[in-house]
């Protein structure tokens, strides 16, 4: 049994300006222990399809599907039903560890707070808890650190105080959203190595959501790439990055920058993301898609299995050669 399994999970908004269709019938199944990426450009959905699966869509937000984690369906469950699953099953991070702790209490109330309310530890345990779990996390002198206040932390550190609260619940998946797109190169990769290291030791699988199609490679088994809130290509991150099979992926991979020449960065995909609003008809890449042809504009292209191990929506699909 996957521990989760979304379907046709669809997230609109109401707006002055009218209906947003933010995500439009999303597929997607998480096994335990596996890291799988969610990608594609600012605007794509990433987050929202993330916040539909924790129940945390904005008031004028509404989402219709399925979400089963653990085969227990999580749409329309009321708040306290869902608050237990949040705190004790899922944990999510964000892209700004900051506005997940709060400025004014040290690290070592923030993290023993979790610990006694959820896992009934006394003060004393749920402090050495703590600390164990920031040496896990690398946080170096972490006996010491704890006392301290978020601000004396980098980036980098309170994003790791963050991975280590989240854990403090042995949650059975993480979801990070853009945990690294405020940090630096170098403290990018510890994060991922990081997030990497937590799926092997901890079993906790974790889906990662990004913009940087660049950061997915080696760290993740695999990867969803997302255009106009729908599922464009999906498989496994190895193939992907070998052989893509979808026009947009194909273009997300070329902005990648290559790392044995990296002074050439790859020119990005031509064209700006359309802002979404109703659903439209045809295929939500046409008008930026060198491959593009008149059925496409027509007619949206459906998820079908893409042999060996993947899906794809396109009435086009690069074949291996090209
Ligand atoms: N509360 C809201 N009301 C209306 N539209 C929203 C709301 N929240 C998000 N959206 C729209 O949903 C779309 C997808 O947003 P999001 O999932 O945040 O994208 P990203 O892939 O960058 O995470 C965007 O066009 C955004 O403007
Ligand atoms: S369906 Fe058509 S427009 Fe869409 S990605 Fe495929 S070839 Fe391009
Ligand atoms: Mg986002």
């Amino acid at each position: 049994m996957a521990l989760l399994r979304v379907r046709d999970l669809r997230v609109s908004f109401e707006t002055v300006d009218g209906r947003v269709d933010a995500v439009n019938g999303v597929d997607l199944t998480v096994e335990a222990g596996q890291s799988l990426a969610v990608v594609g450009e600012s605007g794509s959905g990433k987050s929202q399809l993330m916040f539909a699966i924790m129940g945390l869509l904005a008031r004028n937000g509404t989402a219709t599907g399925s979400v089963k984690f653990d085969d227990a369906e999580l749409i329309g469950l009321d708040d306290a039903a869902l608050n237990r699953v949040r705190s004790s099953q899922i944990a999510m991070i964000f892209q700004d560890p900051m506005t997940s702790l709060n400025p004014y209490m040290r690290i070592a109330d923030q993290m023993t707070e979790v610990l006694t309310l959820h896992r009934g530890m006394s003060r004393r345990e749920a402090l050495a808890e703590s600390v164990r779990l920031l040496d896990e996390m690398e946080v170096s002198d972490a006996s010491e650190r704890i006392g301290m206040y978020p601000h004396e932390f980098s980036g980098g550190m309170r994003q790791r105080v963050l991975i280590a609260m989240a854990l403090a619940c042995r949650p059975r998946l993480l979801i990070a959203d853009e945990p690294t797109t405020a940090l630096d190169v170098t403290v990018q990769s510890q994060i991922m190595r990081l997030l990497a290291e937590v799926r092997d030791r901890f079993g906790t699988a974790v889906i990662l959501v990004t913009h940087d199609a660049g950061i997915v490679a080696g760290n993740c088994d695999e990867m969803v790439v997302l255009y106009g809130g729908r599922i464009m290509e999906s498989g496994a991150v190895d193939r992907i990055f070998v052989v893509p099979r979808h026009p947009y992926t194909r273009g997300l991979l070329k902005a990648v920058p290559r790392l044995d020449r990296d002074d050439e960065r790859l020119p990005a995909i031509p064209g700006n993301p359309t802002n979404p609003g109703r659903l439209a008809p045809g295929c939500p890449f046409a008008v930026r898609c060198p491959r593009m042809i008149e059925r496409c504009e027509r007619e949206s292209p459906a998820l079908v299995p893409f042999p060996p191990d993947g899906r794809i929506a396109c009435h086009r699909p690069l074949d291996q050669a090209s």
